[in-house]
């Protein structure tokens, strides 16, 4: 009997991914390599003791391949750039490295009035200078694939004002710079989609909030104002990010999908 061929495979996808070893990083990569692709991870943390990394890393020693990078070090993008070269290019970048609402920066997840610069200019260098960066130095190669492909992990605030309600009487906030940051990027993604076309795609992911370990409180009001009922899980971006990844979406450009169960629609 025949065997069935997936309808969205990956097979000869060589994606490299950004903040990999985080917590939609290491769900995103083990889903896109279930799909067929090889994958480059790439993260600033050690591998060191994360046991979900290593069994990650152990179960596919031939498709699988982990780099230890701070993607806003320039010195330490030019070896990455010549480590990827050297184990075979790539054809798509993810990239998904960000400091997120719950990063530890001084003056970042905090009030109003106490936000300061170097949250503003920490996160700007990661989520959105180290982005532009990365794929200055990719995308001469990426283009020589004829099918370069780049999908940038934004984020519902880079369009969106936060509720307060939400977050009132909870330890979260959501800093100035966070939304902004992704709102840059979700305008880069647009610059480079015309940059860089026809040879290389550019779009972006935006997700809605991923369950974590929230306040009950804040998962409560967060869900109230979700018509699917629920906040994101991991899986739910990764699937849309493995549509971006494979041919499925040859003829998209430019774009931004909001991956949010519908969140602040009503
Ligand atoms: N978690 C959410 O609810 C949510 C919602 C919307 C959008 N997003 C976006 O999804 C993406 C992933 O978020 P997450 O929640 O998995 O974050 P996370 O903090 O779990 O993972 C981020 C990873 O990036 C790595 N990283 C940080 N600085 C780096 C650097 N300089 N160089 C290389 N790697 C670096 C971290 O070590 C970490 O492993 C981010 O872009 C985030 O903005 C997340």
């Amino acid at each position: 009997m025949k065997k069935n061929i997936p309808f969205l495979s990956l097979n000869n996808k060589k994606i490299l991914i950004t903040g990999a070893a985080g917590g939609l990083g290491l769900s995103l990569t083990k889903n896109l390599l279930e799909l067929g692709a090889k994958v480059y991870m790439v993260d600033i943390r050690e591998t060191g003791s994360d046991g979900n990394l290593k069994k990650l890393l152990s179960s596919y020693p031939r498709k699988i391949s982990y780099h230890n990078c701070d993607i806003t070090n320039d010195k330490e993008v030019n070896n990455l750039y010549k480590e990827i070269k050297k184990a075979g290019g790539l054809n798509v970048m993810i990239n998904n490295a960000a400091y997120t609402g719950s990063s530890n920066i001084e003056g970042w997840n905090t009030n109003f009035e106490n936000q300061k610069k170097e949250g503003w200019q920490k996160s700007f260098e990661l989520n959105l200078f180290s982005v532009f960066n990365l794929v200055q130095k990719f995308s001469p190669d990426l283009k020589k694939t004829k099918q370069g492909n780049i999908i940038n992990v934004g984020s519902i605030y880079g369009s969106s004002a936060p509720d307060w309600k939400m977050y009132k009487n909870t330890s979260i906030y959501n800093p100035a710079a966070y939304g902004a940051s992704k709102a840059g990027l979700i305008n880069l993604t647009k610059w480079l989609a015309v940059t860089l076309s026809p040879d290389i795609r550019v779009n972006s992911v935006s997700p809605g909030g991923i369950k974590r370990n929230q306040p009950l409180k804040f998962i409560k009001r967060y869900e109230s104002k979700t018509p699917l009922g629920r906040m994101a899980k991991e899986e739910d971006i990764s699937g849309v990010i493995a549509f971006l990844a494979s041919d499925l979406s040859a003829y998209m450009t430019g774009q931004d999908i909001r991956v949010d169960g519908g969140f602040g629609l009503e």
